[in-house]
């Protein structure tokens, strides 16, 4: 049976675009004021099936989270239909359907009837929900004095006290501290196993590709792929990547701020790099330790007499973890060639990555063409690892007695 069944649905928002006018001038003026339309949500068509995990992917502004808030009626839809069967949790913005002022003890029982319970019911949880909260020590102070990371442990603990039987989660996977990221996402695992319904939204694909059975990649408001989570999560980062190269070389020819990302004399550059697995597959998601081929193809414009090879992996916020890797090649090139390069055992664990790829001088000071954090890509693991930690080693344990 389905837990979510989607027919035609669209969501239209009003953008107005006479920004500068203030409301009074906007009252006197009632029938110019010009909006243009925006549709958030377009046409989509979706099945859940009931038990299934279903993770959302799609770059910023494409309806994400408007497709969640219209499950959880928060907004109306303008055309199409859906239907829910079972009753709904949603985990949307951090500490939404929280008051500030309250207390958590307080707003443990607001957001407990916000999202459908009776006080006798609350009274009947409450212990559970501050246990698997860890807030304790803090259930009588305001919420607006709570940690963001301590709002969302407290929202996602009454949520968990329902025990709907659908899930909604926008963005709050794996906040909070280690141990209480750790503590949800067994606890969402054991849900799912359960048979319970979730559907989630994360830009950490590499969450996306350890949790989700199935994966809905929206674009623009429309659904652009729907099914197996390493292809469509392939498919989205191989669009990123498209889109990146084509800012990229609009950026050359008029001279944008991405300049710094590339920078070269020029004699040598390097005109694609594309990712595969150990098959020969173009991939851009890959599991922890697996093997990672590369390769770089590039034009020469004028012989050089010799170059080093650089590779450096970059973390999503721009920090090296690997490398430099600096290999020297004491041969002339001439012509257009290819570079094949291989990376045994990736030793990296979940996350956004960017790799740098470059041909430098042999000073390792200059560089004939620098690629740096261009290219992205994906790790992932099995979700029992927990999620915290970059680099990936294997370890060999022996008790002896
Ligand atoms: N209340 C609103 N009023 C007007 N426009 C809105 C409203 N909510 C969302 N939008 C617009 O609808 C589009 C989809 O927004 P939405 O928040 O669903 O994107 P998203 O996929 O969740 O993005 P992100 O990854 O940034 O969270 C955006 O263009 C956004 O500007
Ligand atoms: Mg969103």
């Amino acid at each position: 049976m389905s837990a979510i069944e989607i027919n035609k649905l669209s969501k239209c928002f009003r953008l107005y675009t006479r920004k500068t006018e203030s409301a009074i001038e906007r009252f006197l003026m009632l029938k110019r004021s010009r909006y243009e339309k925006l549709w958030a949500l377009k046409d989509i068509d979706l099945k859940v099936d009931e038990g299934r995990v279903v993770g959302i992917i799609g770059p910023n502004g494409s309806g994400k989270s408007t497709l969640l808030k219209v499950l959880s009626q928060i907004y109306r839809p303008d055309e199409g239909s859906y239907k829910v069967n079972g009753n709904v949790a949603a985990l949307l913005e951090l500490g939404a359907g929280f008051h500030p002022e309250l207390t958590g003890r307080e707003n443990v029982y607001l957001n407990g009837s916000i999202l459908g319970l009776t006080r006798k019911e609350i009274n009947a949880r409450f212990d559970e929900i501050v246990e698997f909260s860890g807030l304790e020590k803090f259930l009588d102070t305001p919420i607006k004095n709570y940690s963001s990371g301590m709002v969302v442990r407290l929202g996602f603990s009454v949520a968990m006290a329902i025990d709907p039987e659908i899930l909604l989660i926008d963005e709050v996977l794996g906040v909070g501290d280690l141990n209480f990221s750790k503590k949800s996402f067994l606890k969402i695992k054991s849900f799912a196993e359960s048979g319970r319904t979730i559907l989630f939204v994360s830009h950490d694909l590499s969450v996306v590709g350890s949790f989700a059975d199935e994966v809905v990649w929206l674009d623009e408001g429309r659904i652009r792929g729907q099914g197996d989570p390493t292809e469509m999560i392939n498919n989205y980062m191989q669009d990123l990547q498209i889109r990146r190269e084509e800012v990229h070389s609009k950026g050359r020819a008029i001279q944008s701020d991405l300049q710094k990302e590339r920078s070269g004399s020029g004699e040598v550059t390097i005109e694609r790099v594309n990712l595969y697995d150990a098959d020969g597959n173009e991939k851009y998601l890959f599991n922890a330790g697996t093997d990672m081929k590369i390769s770089v193809d590039y034009k020469v414009h004028k012989e050089i007499p010799s170059h080093s090879l650089y590779l450096a992996f970059h973390a999503f916020d721009g920090r090296m973890v690997i490398g430099p890797i600096l290999r020297p090649y004491d041969a002339p090139l001439k012509d257009d060639g290819k570079i094949d390069i291989s990376i045994p055992g990736l030793p990296l664990l979940k996350g956004e990555y960017y790799l740098s790829v470059g041909l430098f001088q042999d000073d390792w000071i200059n560089a004939y063409d620098l690629h740096d954090r261009f290219y992205r890509f994906t790790v992932t693991q099995p979700s029992e690892w927990g999620i915290k930690g970059e680099i990936y080693v294997t370890a060999e344990i022996e008790y002896l007695s």
